[in-house]
């Protein structure tokens, strides 16, 4: 399927922004109730509600049948984990929580990683080297850049610590539609791939595996695991690219960056 690579006007980003807003907004506000007991179809529900008070919808309920507001995969969930009141959390349990939401036609796409209690070790070091991972794709993003440039340093930062990169599944062009052109693969080659210019957006989202990159989607046709069953972590921002560098539209307005997440 060909895609269309739009590029927005920098005034289009006025839109964005809210969009982008909206969407961290709800990860700030889930994040005081994810705790052992909860299950995630509860913590979906809060999110519903919270996106539709404040004047915004879910872009995921209906995107291809999908059935929930929100995305919430743990531990070995790579994404696309369905909420449901039958999944509890448990302590030592590490989730991430993907969020999109349209607001007045735009889109924002956003995912944090929460800790349930206190994870293992390695489970911290992944969810800490996910960040690092998006971050280091985030910082290579600016105008006359390369996408392969982006994903090349994220594939380093993961490997460097023993991880793997997902190669199933990538970030993604978005802004009033939710998933465009281009692709923002978490693996590439420097100095490759799509040229960025002024006014693309996109999304950055690696996924993080402990063990193999392989991926296998389970019957529902959405939850999508490691094929090894190892843990498995994904920070995701939307971002547009700048005359000189970038906006990212998802930041979090309570500063909240990675857990454990402590208010200033
Ligand atoms: N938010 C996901 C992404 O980052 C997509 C979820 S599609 C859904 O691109 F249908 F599963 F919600
Ligand atoms: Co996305
Ligand atoms: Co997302």
């Amino acid at each position: 399927m060909t895609q269309e690579l739009t590029i927005y006007h920098l005034k289009d980003f006025e839109g964005l922004r809210k969009a982008g807003r909206l969407a961290a907004e709800v990860l700030d506000y889930i994040t005081p109730f994810v705790k052992p007991g909860v299950s995630t179809g509860e913590l979906d529900d809060k999110m519903d509600a919270f996106i539709i008070e404040h004047g915004g919808r879910t872009a995921c309920r209906g995107y291809h049948g999908y059935p929930k507001c929100t995305c919430i995969s743990p531990n070995h969930v790579i994404c696309h984990g369905i909420p449901s009141y039958d999944k509890i959390l448990e302590k030592g349990d590490i989730i991430n929580i993907d969020v999109t939401v349209i607001v007045n036609g735009w889109y924002g796409d956003t995912s944090r990683m929460y800790y349930v209690g206190k994870p293992s070790i390695k489970a911290k070091r992944l969810v800490e080297t996910t960040y690092a991972t998006m971050m280091a794709g985030i910082n290579a993003v600016k105008p006359g850049g390369f996408l392969g440039d982006v994903g090349a340093i994220m594939e380093e930062v993961a490997m460097a610590e023993g991880f793997t990169t997902v190669h199933d599944y990538c970030g993604h062009g978005i802004g009033r539609v939710f998933h465009g052109a281009p692709n923002v693969l978490n693996y590439g080659k420097r100095g490759t791939g799509v040229k960025l210019v002024p006014g693309m957006v996109f999304t950055v989202e690696p996924m993080v595996n402990t063990g193999s990159k392989d991926t296998i989607t389970l019957a529902d046709g959405w939850t999508t695991v490691t094929r090894d069953r190892g843990l498995s972590a994904q920070f995701e921002h939307t971002l547009g690219v700048t005359e000189d560098g970038i906006e990212i539209f998802t930041l979090s307005p309570k500063g909240y960056t990675f857990p454990p997440y402590k208010d200033k």
